[in-house]
């Protein structure tokens, strides 16, 4: 257990982050804003491109944050250039070979992961690796890292900027050091652990993944339209509806997940056939400019008039 008076440092210097979506240039902007060394890599340079435009946006709220409220919040823009010059973004996968520990956040899809994983460790990576896989088993995952001892997951929430939780999952055989490495380095980035085991959709998607896809159903089946399933939980506290929820997850993503929960779980998971409509269709949501809603640069404009027919269709 932790010291709080003698806190366990993890002793990691330079950070990795495979994948520049959602997910990865939220870890990539946290790590480089925390102090840490980081690389960030995706496929191609576009996407590399639109990851750093994202980050860049991301930072430049904060100095408009921290210059409307006198400092209070947010952040000076002196230290918004000490970030990225932390930060560095790449095609080049072996790139990655000298960092301490490399996060994983490539798309939901087992073969893609194990792709990665192997071919890093055909290379010769030989140090921490964590995946940020919402549902797929930890355990297998790090069958294919010659070092299964040294993986684990490491579930961070969306955005990852703002949310402060962050889960953390044991594989079969990862050793207790790198649980307690990993622990102390998600306390350096400033993010709450949450224990998890290895079993599909581990804590959180085991219990959020449900609420979504019924979401879905409430406007599938016409019980609710996408603005009034939004209101009734922002009625009860939540931040965000289910619907907008979806739509800033991704629906590819929440469809990935949905796929595993239900190969695994049973049928409780099984994905509406709303949900895949969308995703066949391009809808992926805020990402894409289109989900159950329409978007312009982050904002909504308005429902997507495809889900309004169907809809109509479906009662
Ligand atoms: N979206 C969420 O709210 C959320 C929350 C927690 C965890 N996750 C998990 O994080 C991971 C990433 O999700 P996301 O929402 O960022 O997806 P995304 O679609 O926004 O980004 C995925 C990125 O991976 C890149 N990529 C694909 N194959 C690659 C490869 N072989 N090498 C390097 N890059 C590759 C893609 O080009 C893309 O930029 C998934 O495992 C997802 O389940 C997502």
């Amino acid at each position: 257990m932790e010291n709080r008076d003698n806190p366990v440092r993890s002793e990691i210097h330079k950070v990795g982050v495979i994948g520049i979506g959602l997910m990865g240039s939220g870890i990539a902007q946290v790590a480089a804003t925390r102090g840490f060394d980081t690389l960030v890599v995706d496929l191609a340079a576009n996407i590399v491109e639109r990851g750093m435009a994202r980050i860049r946006e991301g930072l430049e709220r904060l100095v408009q944050s921290h210059e409307k409220s006198a400092g209070k919040t947010g952040i000076a823009a002196s230290e918004r250039e000490q970030i990225l010059g932390r930060l560095r973004a790449s095609t080049d996968r072996e790139e990655l070979l000298d960092c301490d520990i490399l996060i994983e956040a490539i798309v939901e899809n087992e073969a893609a992961k194990k792709e990665v994983i192997a071919l890093l460790s055909g290379k010769g990576y030989q140090k921490l690796l964590v995946s940020n896989t919402s549902s797929i088993s930890i355990t297998r995952l790090a069958n294919v890292y010659r070092y299964p001892d040294r993986f684990m997951g490491m579930h961070f929430m969306n955005p990852v900027p703002l949310q402060t939780g962050c889960e953390l999952i044991r594989g079969f055989l990862t050793s207790p050091e790198t649980w307690e490495t990993v622990t102390a380095f998600c306390r350096e980035l400033g993010k709450e652990p949450i224990f998890a085991e290895d079993k599909v959709g581990f804590g959180i998607n085991r219990m959020f993944v449900p609420f979504l896809i019924e979401a879905v159903k409430v406007v599938e089946e016409g019980i609710m339209s996408c603005e009034d399933a939004d209101k009734t939980t922002l009625c009860l506290g939540h931040k965000m509806g289910p619907i907008t929820t979806l739509d800033f997850v991704g629906l590819d993503t929440t469809l990935a997940i949905a796929e595993i929960l239900e190969t695994e779980l049973g049928p409780s998971y099984k994905p509406p056939d709303l949900l895949r409509k969308l995703v066949a269709a391009g809808c992926y949501g805020m990402k894409s400019d289109k989900g159950f809603y329409l978007w312009e640069q982050g904002k909504k404009v308005g429902v997507n008039p495809a889900v309004a027919r169907y809809q109509r269709r479906s009662v």
